[in-house]
């Protein structure tokens, strides 16, 4: 088999590209490991920057999410009983949409598709070889047969766990990475969002997050032990919890209904830096995580996308690949404002086994801070909207 771009993941990340591509005529192949149910029903992140809805309008999948997505102008942050508003539109005049990360994907296979694009679902033992040659191919097993795939490019999306970044020889990399000493026990709802925006919720219990994904289906968090047995989690202690962690003062009860689904996830940062070697270019998870605080994630992943689907536009286009070349510096710039975001949000709202005391009172006095200062506010809400969309 030959393409000319062959992506390995159909993620966000992997779809994005693929169809961007398509849009200026570039073939590319998308090669999955698992069935296009499983990857259109996995729950994960929620919220879409500004920029990240820009971009997907403008690729002409936006239809759906500007008619059932959440536009959202604000957060809340609650701490001590009480809640406080971060203005997004007055602060930056930007905000966010409310949309789940499976409905986006859903979105892009569905265009894909429809253009005759190709992804194989369900391909195995994905290897890659002659990275740094003219032509790399890619091994992998689909419908029982070995195959082989020639390409010019290879685009790695295919996540933290994929096979893309370890491919690249020993010594090449440099791996930057931070484990937090917890995770988060995140639940899909039936029930009633509780408040029209976010609520983050930093108690001395621990953190809480309410989210949501549509008028009837809420997403909600609690900050857990990252290797926490969700077994040990019936139903009734998770509202219990969430409904502790997220009370106030004047008696806020969150609406509470089935569990349609419930999973931990671990919360670490990792930048592995150049995202580039030879003729394969990491882009999204494959190349960095985030702690989710934040919800930088989804949105970490279309950003490198819009970078790297227009430097191999200019390759095809031009022959010109200064833009190639450049990549990782670009995007890394991004992906580092992320982290810290993402790290300073984690650190202000969680609950930390070792602080004492004093700590405490340091994370209530930022949290004031945030919420008290209008420099500090705006701060927090520019990051929140997400910047370094057009660089
Ligand atoms: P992915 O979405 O991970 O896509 C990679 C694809 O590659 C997958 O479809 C995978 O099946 C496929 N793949 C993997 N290995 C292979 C292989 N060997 N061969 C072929 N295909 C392969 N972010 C937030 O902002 N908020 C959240 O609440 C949040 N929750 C998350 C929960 C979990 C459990 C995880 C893992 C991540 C979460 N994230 C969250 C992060 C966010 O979902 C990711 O940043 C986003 O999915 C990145 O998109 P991607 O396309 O780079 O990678
Ligand atoms: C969601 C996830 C996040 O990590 C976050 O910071 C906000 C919302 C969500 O899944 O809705």
């Amino acid at each position: 088999m030959r393409t000319q771009v062959g992506i390995v993941g159909a993620g966000p990340a992997g779809l994005m590209l693929s169809h961007m591509l398509h849009l200026k005529g570039i073939e590319s192949i998308v090669l999955e490991l698992r069935s296009r149910d499983y990857v259109e029903k996995r729950v994960r992140a929620g919220v879409l920057e500004h920029g990240a809805m820009d971009l997907i309008n403008a690729v002409g999948i936006g239809d759906r999410m500007m008619r059932e997505g959440m536009a959202h102008h604000g957060v809340n942050l609650r701490f001590d009983g009480e809640t406080h508003r971060i203005d997004f539109e007055q602060l930056t005049g930007r905000g966010i949409v409310v949309y789940g990360q499976q409905e986006v994907v859903k979105d892009l296979i569905a265009a894909r598709l429809e253009a005759g694009g190709q992804i194989l679902f369900e391909s195995s033992e994905v290897r890659l070889r002659d990275i740094d040659a003219k032509s790399p191919t890619i091994h992998f097993r689909h419908n029982g047969e070995d195959l082989l795939l020639h390409c010019d490019m290879i685009a790695g999306c295919d996540g933290f766990h994929g096979v893309c970044r370890p491919s690249i020889p020993d010594g090449v990399l440099r791996i930057h990475e931070h484990t937090f000493p917890f995770g988060w026990l995140g639940i899909l709802a039936e029930a009633e969002p509780s408040s029209e925006e976010l609520i983050y919720a930093s108690h001395d219990r621990g953190f809480a997050l309410h989210s949501m994904r549509s008028p009837t289906i809420v997403r909600n968090y609690i900050q857990c032990e990252p290797d926490e047995d969700i077994n040990e989690w019936p139903d009734n202690r998770i509202w219990e919890e969430l409904q502790r962690r997220m009370e106030t003062r004047e008696g806020f009860r969150l609406n509470e209904g089935r569990i349609l689904e419930k999973g931990v996830t671990p919360m670490r940062g990792f930048v592995a830096e150049p995202m580039q070697y030879g003729n394969l270019y990491l882009a999204g998870d494959s190349a960095h995580i985030v702690p989710p605080t934040g919800a930088k994630g989804m949105n970490l992943a279309l950003k490198d996308i819009k970078i790297l689907a227009d430097a191999m536009i200019t390759r095809y286009e031009t022959g010109g690949t200064d833009k190639l070349e450049d990549y990782s510096r670009r995007c890394v710039l991004g992906v580092w404002r992320a982290q810290h975001f993402s790290w300073w949000m984690t650190s202000m709202l969680h609950r930390f086994n070792q602080h004492d005391v004093y700590q405490r009172q340091l994370q209530l006095s930022q949290l004031r801070y945030v919420t008290g200062s209008e420099a500090a506010a705006r701060s927090l809400a520019e990051n929140y909207v997400g910047m370094l969309w057009d660089l």
